[in-house]
């Protein structure tokens, strides 16, 4: 893992970047992938939510959150009354990590040098959209942007102030949802941290 650091580019802007980051070869989850897939939204962004990595259907079309999860995500957006055209959405990791498993290709985690690995990304979207709420969806993205001390089942729903302006308030990742033995119950902790989010000055 040698870092997206020296794949930067010289001007950075959102579109500089993204254009740049389709070169990234920052650690090795660029081999087996599709494409990079780079945060999406509104530059002026009032809030910018980010996942872990992209999945399947990301990988396959090149946008974050365009499947199962997103499904999820963009439904609790429309509930807490936070408009998209308000909103940047990124992820921690910008590359697909999975295992091949017969035709289908099976999720892994990314690993600390990989969240590492990829952080010029993240931290240069967040530095140029600079927003007023950053909502951590699940552990990677909070270890990307709290460090690894962080633990989202205590501090969820909570905002923390964060030094440039403005908050950070962490939920579960909205696969998650998909995942749990209550759906119904695990979907309404998701939307009462958004809920949070979105009454937040
Ligand atoms: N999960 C994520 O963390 N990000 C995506 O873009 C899709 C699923
Ligand atoms: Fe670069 Fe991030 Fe992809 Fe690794 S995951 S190759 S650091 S864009």
């Amino acid at each position: 893992n040698i870092g997206a650091e020296r794949f930067l580019p010289g001007e950075i802007s959102l579109p500089a970047l993204r254009e740049a980051a389709r070169r990234c070869q920052g650690c090795d989850l660029y081999r087996n992938a599709t494409q990079t897939v780079f945060g999406e939204g509104v530059p002026d962004a009032r809030y910018m939510l980010v996942g872990e990595e992209p999945g399947d259907q990301e990988d396959r079309q090149g946008a974050p959150f365009v499947g199962p999860a997103g499904r999820v995500l963009d439904r609790a957006l429309e509930e807490a009354g936070i408009d998209r055209e308000t909103v940047y959405v990124t992820n921690a990791v910008k590359h697909f990590k999975f295992q091949p498993r017969g035709k289908r290709r099976i999720h892994q985690k990314p690993t600390a040098a990989e969240i590492d690995a990829c952080h010029p990304w993240l931290a240069a979207e967040m530095s140029l959209v600079n927003p007023e709420i950053t909502v951590i969806l699940g552990a990677t993205a909070a270890r990307a942007l709290l460090g690894p001390a962080f633990r989202v089942t205590r501090e969820r729903g909570r905002p923390l102030p964060r030094s440039e302006g403005g908050f950070y308030i962490a939920t579960v990742h909205p696969s998650s949802i998909l995942r749990a033995p209550d759906r119904d119950a695990a979907y309404a902790g998701f939307l009462s941290d958004l809920r949070v989010a979105a009454a937040l000055p």
